[in-house]
């Protein structure tokens, strides 16, 4: 199988990590991800669940964490994460596990920060638009079940002080539930991707705009092509269940996600 060398230009330094077909490819929500990150992680102990490739392990280390620790299920993805650590140098401070959620790390102390990118599309819609290789785990069948297990477990593996940060594909699955769980389970959930201040000045922006900014930066917004639209009616038969929720402006689909932040763990 060919493998891919993908370059990643995001703060600290650009970082080259390599892929393959039958392997989960970064896309917005890992770069996403890496902007609701603070820029810098000195002495901090992060725990990366659903680490895929390892894009978002990597970058955290070169933010200055202190220890990675790198779990992820799929035996492509893990193969590219080992190879991927050792590309970019960091043995000494990424360690990859295989397994699911904490379990190969649940004997490790607490984490300063968790960021759970794990599966979060529903597996007929990932499927259907190939997002997922055969052979990755996807968000099961609505999509919430893997990032609602995550949540539920992750309280004792935070520190008291820690943040936890996680996505929601918002368009494409009940996010409500998935927020829910959080709130059952930290005492504190926020939108980790915008500030007020961007919001505010959007608001400002999009008022003068005479509706040409559309975009709020309270989302990362992702295209649908035509063909896209088509192959989710083939794949649910035309019965699209209603938690799929795709955005039709000016004539083109999208659909909107969202990187949280958790804190306070109730434990
Ligand atoms: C959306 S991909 C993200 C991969 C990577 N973070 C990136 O940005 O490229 C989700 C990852 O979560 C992994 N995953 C699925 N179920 C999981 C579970 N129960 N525990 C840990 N990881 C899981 C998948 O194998 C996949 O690699």
């Amino acid at each position: 199988m060919e493998t891919e060398v993908i370059a990643f230009d995001i703060y600290p330094k650009k970082v080259d990590v390599e892929y393959r077909n039958d392997s989960f490819r970064p896309n917005r929500v890992s770069e996403a991800f890496l902007k609701a990150i603070p820029k810098n992680l000195d002495g901090l102990v992060v725990d990366d669940i659903g680490s895929g490739g390892g894009v978002i392990a990597i970058i955290e280390a070169n933010r200055g964490a202190l220890e990675v620790r790198a779990v992820e299920p799929a035996d492509a993805n893990y193969k590219l994460l080992v190879r991927n650590i050792e590309r970019n140098v960091l043995q000494d401070r990424i360690t990859a596990y295989q397994g699911v959620f904490f379990d190969p790390i649940a004997h490790l102390p607490r984490a300063d920060l968790i960021s759970a990118d794990v599966s979060g599309i529903p597996e007929i819609l990932s499927r259907a638009l190939g997002w997922y290789p055969e052979g990755i785990p996807t968000g099961g069948p609505k999509g919430t079940e893997i990032t609602c297990e995550l949540l539920r477990r992750a309280p004792k593996f935070l520190k008291t002080d820690g943040k936890l940060y996680f996505p929601t594909a918002n368009d494409l699955l009940d996010a409500e539930e998935i927020l829910q769980v959080a709130r059952d389970n930290f005492k504190v959930v926020e939108n980790a991707l915008w500030s007020k201040d961007e919001l505010e000045k959007w608001k400002l922006d999009s008022a003068k705009s005479e509706g040409k900014l559309w975009k709020s930066p309270e989302y990362i917004w992702f295209h649908l092509r035509e063909e896209d639209m088509q192959k989710i009616d083939r794949a649910y038969n035309g019965a699209v269940p209603k938690t799929i929720n795709i955005q039709e402006i000016k004539g083109r689909y999208f659909w909107r996600g969202q990187i949280y932040v958790a804190t306070q763990p109730k434990i």
